[in-house]
């Protein structure tokens, strides 16, 4: 089987060719991500009509690119898959047509991928993981802990009151003048830092549960850059450090909660995995490893190059539901936001997570 997937949530067009070998297992034939970042730098942020119109301008091109070496053509492929939400409305609009419209043409069946399972099903694109599964999802925009019991099961166990952790990473970063995306830039300037130089707080020390906050963390780091007024490289270095370990600290202590309840839940499953942008962080992935080995558990996370957004997450979990049968009618309204857990309630206080 061979899928087209799309990817246009955000401010990474994406498209890529991803196939199965027949035993189940996945193979990429290809995978092209076009970043919209010099798009947006001049406003200091993403702005969603300029994503919208880039999504527009680079798609048609980046899937011509993507069959082209893949070496395949329409004809052998099986269905069309595209991000359905949730993310910034104008982008996946852009997506969500194209596929369509190429699915019409060519009859081919559409399949409407939720960008969160997207990220969930990503570490299937590279080993064999079985459900069900505990999944620490952090990206840019969500932060949650998940049991994944199938393809569209998802038992949310807890999400965010505010921040996600990569936005955590992100204000972090400008804060300390590194630019964006602030995860990488926290990451390389961290190397060279001294984690203990700056006592951040454990947000919800002592609190149960799997729920995440990470305001504090911020407030904590805002306060310590004001006083200090000018710092040097070695203050930037000590204080991304301090708050990669923070951020780290935070996310190990909910993830091990999650572990007890999960283990409670699902007798049956093995495997910790992490997923989503922040699961690039090296240091994350090292100690969750660390965790999950004390625990007990199996530990996956994607290769990095697979962890931020890309199209042959989409076009895998569009490929797991072709093979279920789930595919969409054409007349699928793109979503703005799209829970993987319809059953879970919002956590208080939490603004506009899906
Ligand atoms: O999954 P993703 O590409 O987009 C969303 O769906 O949000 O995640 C982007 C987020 C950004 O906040 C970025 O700073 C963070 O992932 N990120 C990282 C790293 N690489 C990307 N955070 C920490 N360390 C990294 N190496
Ligand atoms: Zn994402």
């Amino acid at each position: 089987m061979k899928i087209l997937g799309i990817e246009t949530s955000c401010d990474e067009t994406a498209a890529s060719i991803v196939g199965d070998d027949g035993e189940g297992l996945a193979r990429i034939r290809s995978n092209l991500v076009f970043s919209q970042l010099a798009e947006h730098r001049p406003y200091g942020g993403i702005v969603p009509e300029v994503a919208a119109r880039a999504h527009l301008e680079r798609l048609d091109g980046l899937i011509a690119q993507a069959l082209d070496e893949a070496g395949v053509g329409f004809a052998d492929l099986d269905g069309v898959a595209a991000t359905g939400g949730p993310g910034l409305i104008g982008g996946v609009i852009v997506g969500v047509m194209e596929a369509k419209a190429m699915a019409f043409a060519r009859n081919l069946p559409f399949i409407a991928v939720n960008h969160l399972e997207g990220h969930a099903l990503s570490a299937r694109l590279a080993a064999d993981v079985p459900f069900p599964f505990l999944l620490l999802l952090v990206s840019g925009g969500h932060c949650q802990l998940l049991a994944v019991e199938g393809v569209g099961r998802y038992c949310r166990l807890g999400t965010t009151f505010d921040d996600a952790a990569g936005e955590a990473f992100d204000k972090g970063a400008k804060l300390l003048g590194l630019g964006y995306p602030g995860g990488p830039a926290i990451e390389r300037a961290a190397i060279s830092g001294d984690a203990s130089r700056i006592k951040l707080p454990l947000p919800l020390r002592g609190r149960e549960g799997c729920d995440f906050s990470f305001s504090g963390l911020k407030t904590a780091l805002r306060e310590r850059v004001e006083k200090k007024g000018i710092f040097d490289d070695t203050f930037r270095a000590d204080a991304a450090a301090s708050l990669q370990q923070a951020i780290g600290d935070h996310l190990l202590d909910r993830t091990g909660n999650a572990l007890a309840l999960f283990r409670a839940l699902y007798p049956s499953g093995r495997t910790l995995v992490v997923a989503g942008g922040v699961a690039a962080n090296k240091s994350l992935r090292a100690r969750l490893g660390d965790l999950a080995s004390r625990e007990g558990f199996d530990f996956v996370a994607p290769p990095q190059s697979l962890c931020t957004d890309n199209g042959a997450m989409i076009a895998w979990a569009g490929l797991e539901r072709l093979k279920l049968g789930l595919v969409d009618p054409l007349d699928f309204a793109p979503r703005p936001r799209w829970p993987l857990d319809p059953n879970a309630r919002p956590a208080p206080g939490a603004g506009v997570k899906a």
